[in-house]
């Protein structure tokens, strides 16, 4: 991990108690996007720490969709998206999961992954790991393979890396 980076990361994160609801700690990185440079840096420290061995991105919705965009764009691979269920028109591939808070859907469009593909998994936050697990299982589905996940941020004490193990996970903080 760049340390520098690690730094700066923390500095801009915001914490906010009891929201969305009681009892969570919303981890808030929009001060990060408001820094084109650190945006960058982040792009280029998920591209190193998989040795740039990956053919694709896929994005979480939402957040996940700003660090997958640029990582997208500074590594030239091709970015596919996870969205949240009803947004993808045509045939998807769908997985359920349970978050932090609350259950979803995640949906990524049949024929977007190919055969064989090595997909690096972009999101901004690892927390209980139920949203990479499912994003994981539609890469499966859809016949690729994952090369790894990349946050920026991990929550401490939920398991989110032991339930996504043993897939490798990069996380800057
Ligand atoms: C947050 C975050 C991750 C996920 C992490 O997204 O951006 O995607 O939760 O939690 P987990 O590891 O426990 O699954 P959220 O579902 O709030 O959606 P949003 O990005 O659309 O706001």
């Amino acid at each position: 991990v760049d340390f520098g980076l690690k730094k700066e990361l923390e500095e801009q994160i915001r914490v906010f108690p009891d929201f969305p609801k009681q009892g969570i700690l919303f981890q808030d990185l929009t001060p990060v996007f408001q820094n084109p440079e650190t945006v960058n840096r982040l792009a280029e420290s998920f591209i190193s720490a998989f040795d740039g061995k990956f053919d694709r991105v896929l994005a979480v919705e939402a957040r996940g969709f700003i660090l997958g965009t640029a990582v997208s764009a500074v590594g030239g691979r091709p970015l596919a998206l996870a969205r949240k269920k009803g947004k993808l028109p045509g045939e998807v591939h769908r997985a359920d999961y349970s978050l932090e808070y609350g259950t979803a859907t995640l949906e990524v469009q049949q024929g977007t992954l190919k055969q064989g593909d090595q997909v690096l998994v972009v999101d901004d936050l690892l927390a209980t790991g139920g949203t990479l697990s499912a994003a994981g299982e539609l890469v499966v589905t859809g016949g690729a393979k994952v090369a790894g996940y990349a946050v920026a941020a991990t929550i401490e004490g939920l398991d989110g890396a032991e339930r996504l193990s043993p897939t490798p996970v990069f996380s800057v903080v």
